[in-house]
């Protein structure tokens, strides 16, 4: 599928769903006005602000603090409460942090919950270009030193080390192949330490949970059974 295209761009095109891949390289030929894939990889090879535009394009890459509020209000109200009751050491991982909006939100409901100093954040991301957004956020000095920050394909580089009681996947899923999306499910669920609990965007689900060793915890949300 475009072989130019992903030399040049870097990007895991073969992950994304083809429909999503061919309106995203026709947005691409109109934005910098060019006629058909071929012609689009040579001006990425050379225009380095047009390719990065192309990444970020593909990869959808847009986050907001509280974006649909419905699901951090079911963090804050049900969700961290019931992790809480198991232990008060937090690990939590947003896997397709984008620009770090969804960490720094859950950085925000950690604090309000009086745990921040017992709580560790990781943000992980396809692109690195989102990654200098998101170490370049505004945040407040005692939540910065919680967050760390890495360059990881969901995909293909498996899950990050440690055990992470609860991990963040949203409108991540939608974009991928049925087999990146199998792929990236596997990830996510063998990220998650014993009750941990998955939580994946509003138009996101798992067919069959059980088969990934989890069960359903809420709305989108799975948590991980002994
Ligand atoms: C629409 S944003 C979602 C941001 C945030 N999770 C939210 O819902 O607000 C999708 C993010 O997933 C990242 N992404 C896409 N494919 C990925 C992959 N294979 N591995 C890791 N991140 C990926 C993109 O770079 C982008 O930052």
């Amino acid at each position: 599928m475009h072989s130019e295209l992903v030399r040049v761009s870097g990007l895991p095109l073969a992950s994304f769903r083809r429909e999503h891949v061919d309106q995203q390289v026709e947005r691409a030929c109109a934005r910098e006005r060019v006629s058909g894939a071929d012609a689009l990889a040579r001006t990425l090879r050379s225009d380095r602000e047009a390719r990065r535009r192309f990444r970020r394009s593909v990869a959808i890459s847009h986050g907001a603090m509280f974006r649909d509020p419905e699901q951090f209000k079911l963090l804050e109200e049900v969700l961290l409460p019931r992790l809480l009751a198991g232990g008060t050491r937090l690990s939590i991982w947003s896997a397709g942090c984008s620009d770090g909006a969804e960490l720094h939100t859950l950085g925000l409901l950690v604090s309000r919950l009086g745990v921040l100093d017992r709580t560790v954040l990781l943000g992980s991301d396809l692109l690195e270009e989102n990654l200098a957004l998101a170490r370049a956020g505004d945040y407040p000095a005692e939540l910065r030193a919680r967050m760390r920050w890495e360059r990881r394909d969901l995909a293909a580089d498996g899950p990050p080390p440690g055990r992470w009681r609860l991990v963040l996947c949203r409108n991540v899923a939608i974009y991928l192949t049925p087999e990146a999306r199998q792929a990236l499910y596997s990830t996510l669920a063998a990220a998650l330490a014993m009750r941990g609990i998955l939580l994946l965007g509003r138009s996101e689900r798992l067919l069959d949970p059980a088969s990934f060793g989890l069960r359903p915890a809420g709305p989108h949300a799975y948590q991980r059974v002994p």
